[in-house]
């Protein structure tokens, strides 16, 4: 079970819209009280500039009688020519901080809760490493995903591993030809593909054999599917070692490998030309969707099946199998063709009955420096594996300023926890259908909108946290707050907003932008608030308070986003 602690925003909108019932004709009820923050009071309302027409008053005069009506710890008073300010009393705040701390979860509720979502992200394709172009899928993907299941949603994670397909007849091949390589490590086999790839391009007789093996791959021959199946074992032990290394939520019991859907295309492809909804094109097996030229090639010229068939047979079993509400393709804009025809087919034939529940989620390129595309010197993707040791390096060399009492141990620990948050928050921070540079000196700055900066202000409450002991005192609501107290504590108390919003719009970077704000008025608290040395008990124990509570959603947020937030750094 879950408690839901309601926010002040909630508070104030309830008690508004309950005054605006009393004050107006029936017929004006349910208005929005368009409430917003402002400079004057904690919130103010609008709402008497909509209104006072049809109520037949001035708005000063229809914002004095709603701030008339107006109780429940809130003060209310009309402001300039019919602003209606509102601001929660000392007593509430306090109480709110205990109230949260109290709470399991902070007191975020779970409104999805009952929804089953899948979330298909990461996607690496076996035998090649996973490399930069793997990073926004990988990160923003498992962001949604701890995100919405923190809201309550049943998470399905699903990683299409690109595990099947004529490549791999050409790779399989070559291996046979090369009896002489070694190959059984991720990095060997990057290579290979390669000279496999180029062999193909310049050898017709070799491309002959390659087909042929494709052939025999799919045939099920035992001596190919031994290698194919040693080629994805390997793969898959690589991925999974880079997302352990990033922590991310992935295993091997995500997987949801192109292969699996193999016996089932056929079949799926019958559906559509049953239902009339698949025509020959060229040769080719076609699925059209209205005013899109471009067709979903459900069997190629060959008589082969390839991605867009695999994607269907995969949404119909993510549909009628795992009876997913709603699924979501965090993948690379440049796919959004495919996803609008796949979704189109899918809700034609029938199994997508609302359209609107598979949602493609795209996002914008990283490049590099200069803002070219991010590439090695000599032209090849960059390795998610060689980009988090830069990452470290980069990570050591900031902390190196900073004195702590670590054993090495532990500081190794902080070094890979402040590189995965460091290229993990750079990636997440950044609105997510933009492109952004991936700069390594900004992204570990100590003072900049870094996961660094975010971690640091959690570890040094956790410092101060333990510096004042065990025993931190009986919060004292009836105390009075200073407004930089009271500006943190309403941010604190927007973290269930803020997630609801990133959840809704998908965007992490709404969570990022909340963090750093709180991180902010964290500061901006403790430069004008003594905590240990407050001037009463009792202001003492409302501040410490807020400083656990500072810390627990600090931790929570950066929870959400993937990124550890270490007791000490
Ligand atoms: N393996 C694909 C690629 O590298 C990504 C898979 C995305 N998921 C999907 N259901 N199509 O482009």
């Amino acid at each position: 079970m879950s408690t839901v602690v309601v926010a002040a925003t909630s508070l104030v909108e309830d008690e508004l819209s309950a005054a605006m019932a009393r004050v107006l004709p029936p017929e004006q009820a349910g208005r929005d009280p368009l409430l917003r923050p402002s400079e004057q009071a904690d919130f103010q309302s609008g709402a008497a500039f909509a209104l006072a027409k049809l109520a037949g008053v001035a708005p000063r005069e229809l914002a004095e009688r709603l701030a008339g009506e107006i109780g429940a710890g809130l003060t209310a008073a009309a402001s300039g020519p019919g602003f209606v300010n509102v601001t929660v009393a000392d007593e509430w705040l306090w109480q709110q901080v205990a109230t949260r701390l109290a709470a399991p979860r902070l007191g975020v509720g779970e409104p999805l809760a009952g929804q089953r979502v899948v979330v298909d992200y990461s996607g690496p394709n076996i035998a090649k490493e996973l490399h930069v172009g793997h990073l926004r899928s990988t990160v923003i993907g498992d962001a949604l995903a701890r995100i919405l299941g923190h809201l309550g949603a049943e998470v399905l994670r699903q990683n299409h591993l690109g595990d099947w397909g004529t490549q791999f007849g050409m790779l399989i091949q070559y291996l046979d030809e090369h009896p002489g390589e070694e190959w059984r490590d991720i990095a060997l086999l990057d290579v290979l593909y390669k000279a496999a790839q180029q062999a193909f391009a310049a050898d017709p007789a070799f491309a002959e054999r390659s087909r042929r093996r494709v052939v025999a791959l799919q045939a099920g021959d035992e001596g190919t599917l031994a290698v194919w199946r040693e080629l994805v074992a390997i793969s898959e032990q690589a991925f999974q070692r880079v997302y352990d290394r990033m922590g991310l939520l992935l295993t091997g019991a995500d997987a949801d490998p192109e292969s699996a859907f193999n016996d089932q295309l056929d079949a799926v492809v019958a559906e559509f030309e049953a239902a009339g909804l698949a025509v020959e094109s060229e040769g080719a097996l076609c699925v059209f969707a209205e005013g899109v030229a471009a067709p979903l090639i459900v069997r190629k010229r060959n008589g082969g099946y390839g991605y867009p068939a695999t994607d269907l047979a995969t949404i119909r079993h993510r549909l009628q199998t795992l009876k997913a509400d709603r699924i979501l393709y965090v993948v690379d804009a440049r796919q959004a063709l495919h996803f609008t025809l796949v979704f189109d087919a899918a809700h034609r034939i029938g199994w997508l009955a609302d359209p609107g529940a598979a949602t493609h989620v795209p996002f914008g390129l990283v490049l590099g420096p200069g803002g070219t595309p991010f590439k090695t010197r000599s032209g090849d993707s960059v390795r998610l594996a060689d980009l988090l040791d830069a990452a470290e390096e980069a990570v050591r060399a900031v902390l190196t300023e900073k004195p702590h009492e670590l054993d090495d141990g532990q500081y190794a620990e902080v070094v890979g926890a402040a590189a995965v948050g460091a290229v993990k928050y750079a990636d997440l921070a950044n609105a997510r259908t933009k492109n952004y540079v991936f700069d390594l000196d900004r992204m570990v700055s100590l003072s900049g909108d870094t996961a660094v900066y975010l971690q640091y202000a959690h570890a040094r409450l956790r410092t101060l946290l333990a510096k004042a002991g065990p025993d931190q005192g009986d919060p004292d609501p009836s105390q009075p707050s200073h407004p930089a107290e009271r500006a943190l504590v309403l941010r604190l108390d927007a973290f269930d907003a803020v997630l609801r919003e990133a959840a809704g719009t998908l965007e992490p970077h709404r969570l990022c932008g909340y963090l750093y704000g709180l991180a902010k008025a964290f500061t901006d608290f403790y430069g004008s608030c003594p905590v240990l040395k407050a001037p009463t008990p009792g202001l003492r124990a409302n501040r410490l308070a807020l400083c656990r509570l500072t810390a627990e959603t600090l931790a929570a947020g950066l929870g959400l986003l993937g990124i550890a937030a270490p007791e000490r750094m």
